[in-house]
């Protein structure tokens, strides 16, 4: 079974294809992204209007390119997959009409996938994950904890409040005057910093109540750096170690929070799985390692590759979901908001 992906929900056009094999065995056979990075730097981060201009000339290129890695005619896929949203609309329409184009012209169903979905199966993708499992899903938009039961059957157990975790390094960055996206930025910094100079706050931490906030421990930052400036290369990465620190124990403490939620609902996780933009930063992937260690249950996170957004995941989604017959009609919409 191949089935093709297609994701425009923010600011990376991309395609994929990936199979099951008839041995079981799951492969991507072609993932092609192009980051519109560059396009977005110069104002912070993604304006709508650009992201939607700019899918609109690169999807018939990007999905070709899909299609000539793979080594495939597209009549030769069994289905195709779009992410409908959560996302910029004008963006998710570009790829959502697309594929229903493609869909229709090979008279093969059409599949349309919840971005939130594409990150929470992505695991079980690239690695041998039996349900249920907790994840901690975190990208730019999105900071949860669900408890994935099987396709489409997900516990929401704690969400943010406020900022998502990749937001909230995003705004961090801008502060500092570091390039857009701000998680690698921030991560690339801290690596010379020190993490113990300042002391953030750790908010939510011994909480029962998987939930998450940020912006107070961004707004801790910020007053920090205020009564510092001007700052010298030297503060600007002890203020991102230092910050870095205090995501990684909330994460880490939040997630705890999420395995005990787990135990209560009489839920028995089979890994601790990570996924989501964010869950590209090794001390976050560190910190759950420890975590999952300490609770006896593998660590699972995908390849750096499949964190960010990219086809494969949707393309992986849509699989999981088409073997299962769960496929859609035309009248799929692009959903600006779309809670899993
Ligand atoms: O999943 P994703 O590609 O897009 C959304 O669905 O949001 O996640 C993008 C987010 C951005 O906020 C970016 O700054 C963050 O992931 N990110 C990171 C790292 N790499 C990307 N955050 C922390 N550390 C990183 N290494
Ligand atoms: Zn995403």
């Amino acid at each position: 079974m191949r089935v093709l992906g297609i994701e425009t929900t923010c600011d990376e056009t991309a395609a994929a294809i990936v199979s099951v094999e008839r041995s079981g065995e799951a492969k991507i056979l072609s993932n092609e992204v192009l980051s519109q990075i560059a396009a977005h730097a110069a104002y912070g981060g993604v304006v709508p209007e650009i992201a939607a201009r700019a899918h609109v000339e690169a999807i018939d290129r990007i999905v070709a390119r899909a299609f000539e890695s793979a080594g495939m005619k597209p009549s030769e896929i069994d289905g195709v997959a779009a992410a409908a949203g959560p996302g910029l609309v004008g963006g998710v329409m570009v790829g959502l009409t697309t594929a229903k184009a493609i869909a229709l012209v090979t008279a093969k169903p059409f599949i349309a996938i919840n971005h939130l979905e594409g990150h929470a199966l992505t695991a079980r993708l690239t690695d041998d994950l039996a349900f249920p499992y907790l994840l901690l899903l975190v990208s730019g938009g999105h900071t949860q904890l669900l408890a994935v039961r099987g396709v489409g059957d997900y516990l929401r157990l704690g969400t943010t409040i406020d900022d998502a975790v990749g937001e909230a390094f995003d705004k961090i960055a801008k502060m500092l005057g570091l390039p857009y996206p701000g998680g690698p930025s921030v991560e690339r910094e801290a690596r010379s910093g020190d993490p113990e100079r300042f002391e953030f706050p750790r908010p939510m931490s011994g909480r029962p109540n998987p939930d998450f906030s940020l912006s107070g421990l961004k707004t801790a930052v910020r007053l920090v750096a205020e009564r510092i400036a001007p700052l010298s290369d030297r503060d600007v990465a002890d203020l991102c170690a230092s910050f870095q620190a205090a995501v990684v124990d909330v994460l880490v403490d939040r997630t705890r929070a999420g395995l005990r939620a787990c135990r209560e609902a009489g839920i028995k996780p089979s890994s601790l799985v990570v996924a989501g933009g964010v869950a590209a930063n090794q001390q976050i992937r560190n910190g759950l390692v420890r975590l999952a260690t300490e609770a006896g249950l593998p660590m699972v996170a995908p390849p750096m590759a499949l964190c960010g957004d990219n086809g494969a995941m949707i393309a992986w989604a849509g699989l999981e979901r088409l073997r299962l017959g769960l496929v859609d009609d035309m009248s799929a919409v692009a959903r600006p908001r779309w809670p899993l």
